[in-house]
């Protein structure tokens, strides 16, 4: 068991039986209830049962990120007070980011505010989602538009879940370790090239040290004024391809360009996709705007390619993903805003970048 500790609370890695069982004994609740979706309910909640020994009350909702509004709050909401949670009650959330997201928003607005725990079970939930204290639901077409910033009373990081976790939820969440180590951790870097099939990976090993790099940046900028922009690289490009791909999704797009400049395209792309996608394209940024060397970019594309297919990104395509770069909510003064790197292991962050520039990093990516 790895922990590591934050300002206000633990993150554990490990079997989650044990640092869960003493929480409990600690806090005295009067009522446990466990957020699962159907996915979770199915996959992860039996595993629960078998590492507890205290009496739990499910709440299942449907799985996936459609379901991240306020319909299905509405719902947690009603059930907690159907079955009874007080103030001093503990919500549990089980899942991936959407629960960890959206269970964490309910518990923290439910009669103003109950004690919550993270219980990740995918990769991305367990690198990254789960830790920052960001919790959010989509609301009026729009991804994470109404949250607050509330952290956990603990999050457990148990590597068992991540067994029955698909290979594009893998990848997703790969995409975060990997751009963890690139932000910060030269030497995480170079551990992650012996990886070569991602579902064959011990992830314990790998998790504690992605984990304290994404630690280490929120708590020194936990609300997003400065280093924590850090985080966002290879997100600005990555969520706009990801957004154009889904554009059927209407809901997402509708807020960030006029309909008419959308043109659904391909096959649609998962996240860790998208931000593959990205990282490869600002870390050519990166080369072209602060000298990242071309053995280090050779070294990244190459890393990339090893795990994420080729997305058949058209010149025909540029106009919508520019519409839809041009309203990211990190742009300065209408200007595009980047985090690039210098050298593998370090960021900079506000880095802006002129549309022609861009255009070479997608073709870059294209070749
Ligand atoms: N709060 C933050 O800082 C932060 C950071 C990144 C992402 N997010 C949010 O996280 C969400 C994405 O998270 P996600 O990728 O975990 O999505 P998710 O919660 O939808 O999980 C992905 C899928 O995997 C299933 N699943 C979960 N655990 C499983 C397991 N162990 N075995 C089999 N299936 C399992 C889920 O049911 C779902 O179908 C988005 O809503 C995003 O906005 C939040």
């Amino acid at each position: 068991m790895v922990t590591l500790h934050l300002n206000d609370y633990d993150i554990s890695i490990g079997e989650m039986g044990k640092p869960l069982q003493r929480l409990i004994a600690a806090g005295n609740y009067t009522k446990i209830a466990v957020l699962v979706d159907n996915n979770t309910y199915r996959h992860c909640f039996p595993y629960f049962l078998q590492n507890i020994d205290f009496e739990v009350v499910a709440i299942e909702i449907p799985a996936g990120e459609l379901h991240k509004g306020l319909d299905t709050c509405r719902f947690i909401w009603s059930e907690m007070m159907r079955l009874g949670l007080d103030r001093h009650s503990l919500l549990i959330n089980l899942g991936g980011g959407v629960i960890g997201d959206m269970g964490g928003f309910c518990a923290a607005t439910y009669l103003r505010g109950i004690d919550f725990v993270q219980v990740p079970t995918t990769l991305l939930s367990q690198v990254d989602a789960s830790v920052g204290g960001k919790l959010a639901i989509d609301f009026n077409g729009v991804k994470n538009s109404i949250g607050v910033f509330q952290n956990p009373v603990a999050v457990l990081v148990d590597p068992a879940f991540l067994r029955t976790l698909p290979l594009t939820e893998i990848r997703s969440g790969f995409a975060e370790v990997f751009k963890h180590a690139l932000i910060a951790d030269a030497d995480q870097w170079r551990n992650l090239q012996q990886i070569n099939d991602l579902m064959t990976v011990d992830w314990a090993s790998y998790l504690a040290p992605s984990l304290a790099i994404k630690q280490r940046i929120v708590e020194e900028d936990p609300t997003e004024k400065g280093i924590r922009k850090a985080l966002n690289f290879g997100h600005t490009i990555g969520h706009a391809v990801e957004s154009y791909s889904i554009a059927d999704w209407g809901f997402r797009i509708s807020d960030s360009a006029p309909q008419s400049e959308i043109r659904n395209p391909k096959s649609e792309m998962s996240h860790g996709e998208a931000v593959a996608l990205g990282i490869i394209c600002e870390a050519w940024l990166s080369h072209k705007m602060l000298g990242l060397s071309a053995s280090e970019l050779n070294e990244i594309v190459a890393f990339v390619k090893r795990f994420y297919p080729h997305w058949p990104l058209a010149e025909e395509d540029f106009p919508a993903v520019f519409a839809l770069l041009k309203k990211d909510k990190k742009n300065v003064g209408g200007r595009i805003n980047f985090t690039l790197l210098p050298a593998i292991g370090e960021a900079r962050i506000d880095q802006f970048c002129e549309v022609v520039v861009i255009e070479e990093a997608l073709r870059f990516y294209m070749q």
